[in-house]
């Protein structure tokens, strides 16, 4: 009896113990999430075709490494969110704004290089920063999504090529995007303190749209913070800093400090967003800390360089803003093709000056995809529990 007696209270105390501290845990320990579609959002980091499509391709020897031929991304091959896709056992992202043989039923990407979270004032022609801002698109995932639903209703041939109507909640949503926002300001001389002051307005624009998508039915957020932006061949090269302001890697210091400041930022923003947004799972990625340790350690992993672009001409960092890759020079009258100058891109890291060779881009992705790099800490597949 006795023996009973504590028999029961040993297992309320346990049940109370499992209650109190385990269950938090628990929500870790659920399955797989199957993600059924990917929606990306960002910049050149994760363009699969965007600005291609509306701009006119990404010209050879982009592609090269991997698709054999120009593919609408800036890079000898596939990119983080590439690897991201295949990982999650879906096909690679057809960009929004392609209107050729896409297909969307596993997501739409609607990144564009030159992308920032806020509108610019400036034209594409003008300052290279692409039309198609955070805010634009949101507003074309609205319609992506409004239409999806139109066309499936009402059954026709485009029927096979959208997602169900159930696909909105379950799949993951993925953010890279913010680079640009800080570099505009540079590109507009500004100086460093002018340009961490309109960070929190950056910031706020990026939060009002994570909470429509969340409105929209989005459950589930992948968030990338942003790069060591002034370790890129092109930024020190259009930007240069005093010997003072480089760090021991060759990086140049402001640029970088902005960016961390930036993602200092995007770190309170998420933790914001979780308590605003009770049935959201907000993964945070510290893909700064994953970029710059590649940049910095290059030899111990495997790569070469870490300042040089591989596709470009001359000047310290192989990038010259006129030659850019794939661009076309007379010399003695004859057409000649800025292209590759190292040997392997396989064992570069930067491919044209402001972009990541594909040998990179999956070095970023092995090191992100087991949660190491992520707030809360848990794995891209998992990336649907809340804590
Ligand atoms: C563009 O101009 C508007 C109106 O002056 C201003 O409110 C906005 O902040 C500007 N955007 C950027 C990115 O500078
Ligand atoms: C689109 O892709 C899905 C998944 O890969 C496939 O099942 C479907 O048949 C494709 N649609 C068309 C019209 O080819
Ligand atoms: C920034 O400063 C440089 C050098 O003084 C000048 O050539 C350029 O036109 C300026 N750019 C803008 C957008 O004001």
């Amino acid at each position: 009896m006795e023996f009973l007696c504590s028999m029961k209270l040993l297992l309320t105390l346990l049940l109370s113990l499992l209650s109190l501290s385990l269950v938090p845990h628990l929500a870790f320990a659920t399955g797989p999430c199957h993600f059924p579609a990917i929606f990306n959002f960002g910049d050149s980091n994760s363009d699969t075709g965007g600005l291609s499509a509306a701009f006119g391709q990404a010209p050879p020897p982009n592609g090269e490494s991997y698709f054999h031929g120009p593919a609408g991304r800036y890079s000898d091959g596939r990119l983080v969110i590439d690897f991201i896709a295949k990982s999650l056992g879906l096909p690679y992202l057809s960009a929004y704004l392609d209107a050729l043989g896409s297909n969307f039923t596993h997501g739409a990407n609607f990144a564009t290089a030159g992308s920032t979270i806020r509108p610019q004032n400036t034209t594409l022609h003008q300052s290279g920063f692409s039309p198609f801002s955070l805010n634009v698109q949101f507003y074309q995932f609205n319609d992506f999504q409004r239409r999806s639903h139109l066309i499936r209703k009402q059954g026709s041939v485009y029927e096979g090529l959208l997602p169900e109507a159930e696909v909105f909640s379950r799949a993951l949503y993925t953010f890279d995007i913010g680079q640009n926002d800080l570099t505009a300001g540079y590109f507009l001389n500004m100086t460093t303190d002018q340009v961490r002051a309109y960070v929190p307005d950056v910031l706020d624009q990026f939060k009002t749209v994570v909470k429509s998508i969340y409105e929209h039915g989005g459950r589930s957020f992948w968030i990338h913070n942003t790069g060591p932006v002034g370790c890129l061949p092109y930024v020190m090269d259009l930007l240069p800093v005093t010997a003072a302001q480089v760090d021991k890697v060759g990086c140049a210091t402001p640029f970088n400090e902005v960016a961390k400041y930036f993602n200092l930022r995007l770190k309170e923003t998420v933790v914001q967003l979780r308590k605003d947004l009770s049935s959201a799972a907000l993964t945070y990625v510290d893909v700064y800390a994953v970029k710059y340790d590649l940049i910095s350690q290059a030899k111990k992993h495997g790569f070469v360089h870490p300042l040089q672009a591989c596709c470009g001409h001359g000047g310290k960092y192989n990038y010259n803003k006129h030659l850019g890759c794939g661009s076309k020079i007379k010399v003695n009258g004859e057409e000649i093709m800025v292209g590759k100058s190292c040997k392997d891109p396989s064992v570069v890291i930067n491919w044209d000056g402001v972009h990541y060779t594909q040998a990179a881009n999956k070095w970023v992705f092995d090191q992100i995809v087991n949660g190491a790099y992520s707030d809360p800490p848990i794995p891209l597949h998992m990336a649907c529990h809340t804590q």
